[in-house]
């Protein structure tokens, strides 16, 4: 039997008929081609297929496609819609943040979904809000950092905009 799922992915409507069993990240990756979300374990233990849900985290593979069912979705494409990096994809670039690539789109999203609650995370924080992701190149160090030099940069850009609100 074949469910009918409607999903909102990076602002964008996308439809099929799938499995009940058919995982979230299966859909991003399949039926909406949107590949950038990795599969690592398909066992929700590495966090590589992380998304925004509804605006927050979740590991797509631990979830049916059926599930989220009229929902929203962020992927890592949606970060940059206009080719313009999000500013943790470019302190990722600037930080060294990544080696083989693989962890580095769950990495983001998990990274964005908590500088969206917690804009001035401390390192304890960040590596905390972290850990259900895993990363076997680079030892960590280099993503705490890139994550801290976006919350600099993103309180920075909110200070100019109250700044210009007010001029
Ligand atoms: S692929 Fe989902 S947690 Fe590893
Ligand atoms: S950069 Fe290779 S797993 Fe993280």
């Amino acid at each position: 039997m074949l469910y009918h799922v409607t999903l909102t992915i990076n602002g964008h409507r996308y439809e099929g008929d799938v499995e009940a069993r058919k995982l979230l990240v299966h859909f991003i990756r399949e039926v909406a081609g949107l590949t950038g979300t990795h599969v690592g374990c398909d066992t929700t233990s590495c966090g590589a297929c992380t998304v925004l849900l509804d605006g927050r985290p979740v590991k797509s593979c631990t979830l049916f496609a059926v599930q989220a069912d009229g929902r929203a979705v962020t992927t890592v494409e949606g970060l940059a819609p206009s080719g313009e990096l999000h500013p943790l994809q470019q302190a990722f670039w600037d930080q060294h943040g990544l080696q083989c690539g693989y962890c580095t789109p769950g990495m983001l999203m998990t990274g964005v979904a908590l500088l969206e609650r917690n804009p001035s995370p401390t390192e304890d924080e960040i590596r905390r809000a972290i850990s259900g992701n895993l990363c076997r190149c680079t030892g960590y160090q280099n993503i705490v950092k890139a994550i801290q030099q976006a919350a600099t940069a993103l309180a920075g850009a909110a200070g100019d905009r109250r700044g210009g609100s007010e001029a």
